[in-house]
């Protein structure tokens, strides 16, 4: 049978630090959605990966007294512990270090060179080294780059140019007729007002750096690290450089990001791929952006939660759950460990985890149900529930995707309240209104499936159906309170 395909990709996260809670907010997401559409029968890729080249992190190898080789080997490793402990599943894992990826970017600048794409010429302009961008005066406040508190420096260097300002007029039609969208439409009118300024030749090469790509037509120099960076997105999923010869995953359907790197996405990104004739992404999302106690978090600004520390103390479903309900549609939100620590006993502690026990405990007293009709209201509302989180996950709405998966736990509590089955003496009568509360939990683990994948396998275990019966075991504690 044909099925369609899915393709998600992450940002490329770079290696001179380890991967803190926004990495982890975008790569979860990511996983969220390549969760979903498996369940669903799609063919799904998601890529994820890392960013390796540059003055960045050439500079930190040297502070870490290590080679950039080691250093990034070493952080590679760190990466992948993290995702693997947040039981992501991804597909593919894209090292920007890796020669295949090289050979790709080469044949690539290659390419454009011979097209005419790429010419000599000279740049000067302010350059941050955090963002590893030029910036223009007005991207700055008070002189300094606002993400990184730092004064950019002047530089000028006899450079290759990448011919950007071809593509402006064309990126605007893409964009304003969604052959391009971009997600949510708030940013997709920033994007369109910031190429109405038109789009600048931007140089690609650098003659200090001596990490990364070098030139195939000038050896003296490497690659741009974004030109490097943007290739992943195929590279990742198997392309050798090779116009005649894009892979079957190709183009992706969400590219998921932040705000930081939504403008380079929709500059240098996809006039690459136009200059190149590849078709363009089909949906670049920007969610929002975490700030801790109000500032932004960075290790440079010593301002952040590592992921493992929230898993530890959350438990990774936990922690999985509160990233993604921090944030609302594209919106920005602050965090606070004590703000977390609420959120967690009032909604898996008390929501999820007190609902679950006290079905299980009722309906383990019985210990086989069979199964039978279901309640109308009941059927209806599950109905109702699953129609919306689909809805809301489809339009990238996670946080309300999982908002309504509470609704039907508070709609199973109500009904517990109601029903009281524990005062209920008549077996017959009382096995009728647990199989209702039973059919109801299995539908909020079916639900929470993409999100929080052990938990909901976890009450699968103390629902188990076979044949006609549901068999029903008293699980332990999915949320101990803090
Ligand atoms: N290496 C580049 C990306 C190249 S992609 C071709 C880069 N790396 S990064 O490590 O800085 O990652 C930026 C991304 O990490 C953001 O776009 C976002 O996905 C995630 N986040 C980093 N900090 C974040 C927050 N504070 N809040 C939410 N997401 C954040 O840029």
């Amino acid at each position: 049978m044909f099925k369609k395909k899915f393709y998600i990709t992450t940002p490329v996260y770079y290696v001179n630090a380890r991967p803190h809670l926004g990495h982890a907010y975008t790569t979860v997401f990511a996983d969220i959605l390549a969760r979903y559409h498996r369940l669903n029968g799609k063919r799904v890729f998601f890529l994820t990966g890392i960013d390796e080249h540059g003055a960045k992190i050439e500079e930190a190898a040297k502070r870490a007294g290590k080679e950039p080789k080691k250093f990034c080997d070493e952080q590679n490793a760190v990466f992948k512990k993290i995702w693997k402990l947040f039981n992501i599943s991804n597909d593919g894992f894209i090292r920007t270090s890796s020669d295949s990826h090289k050979k790709a970017v080469s044949r690539v600048l290659k390419t454009l060179f011979n097209n005419g794409f790429i010419y000599k010429g000279v740049y000067e302009g302010l350059y941050c080294e955090g963002c590893e961008q030029y910036k223009s005066e007005r991207d700055l406040v008070d002189g300094k780059c606002p993400d990184h508190q730092k004064e950019p420096v002047l530089m000028k260097e006899e450079s290759y140019m990448f011919k950007l300002s071809a593509f402006g007029e064309k990126l605007k039609k893409i964009i304003n007729n969604d052959k391009l969208k971009i997600r949510p439409l708030g940013k997709k009118k920033e994007i369109l007002s910031f190429l109405s300024g038109g789009l600048n030749d931007i140089s690609i090469s650098r003659k200090n750096v001596k990490w990364g790509v070098s030139l195939p037509f000038d050896k003296s120099s490497t690659a741009y690290v974004w030109l490097d960076a943007f290739l992943n997105y195929l590279t990742g999923i198997g392309w050798n450089g090779d116009l005649k010869n894009l892979p079957n995953f190709w183009p992706p359907d969400v590219q998921l990001m932040a705000k930081d790197i939504l403008r380079v996405h929709l500059s240098i990104w996809p006039a690459l791929l136009l200059a190149l004739k590849i078709s363009l992404p089909k949906m670049i999302f920007s969610h929002g952006f975490f700030t801790l106690n109000g500032w932004k978090m960075s290790k440079s600004l010593g301002n952040v939660i590592w992921p493992e520390e929230l898993a530890e103390k959350f438990g990774v479903d936990g922690a999985r759950y509160l990233l993604i309900s921090s944030l609302a549609y594209g919106a920005d939100g602050d965090l606070s460990l004590e703000k977390l620590a609420e959120k967690y006993n009032a909604d898996l502690a008390n929501g999820l985890g007190n609902f679950t026990a006290r079905v299980l405990t009722l309906g383990s007293q019985i210990g086989k149900i069979k199964i039978s009709g279901l309640n109308k209201n009941i059927g209806k509302k599950i109905k109702e529930i699953q129609k919306n989180t689909d809805k809301n996950i489809k339009e990238l709405k996670i946080q309300e995707a999982l908002a309504e998966v509470w609704r039907l736990i508070s709609f199973g509590d109500g009904e517990l309240n109601k029903t009281e089955p524990w005062k209920i003496e008549d077996t017959e009568c009382k096995v009728r209104v647990l199989f209702n509360l039973i059919i109801l939990l299995r539908s909020v683990a079916e639900l929470l499936k993409p999100f929080i994948p052990q938990t909901a396998e976890k009450i699968f275990r103390s629902v188990k159906i076979s044949g006609k019966t549901i068999n029903i075991k008293k699980g332990g504690i999915l949320f101990p309170r803090i």
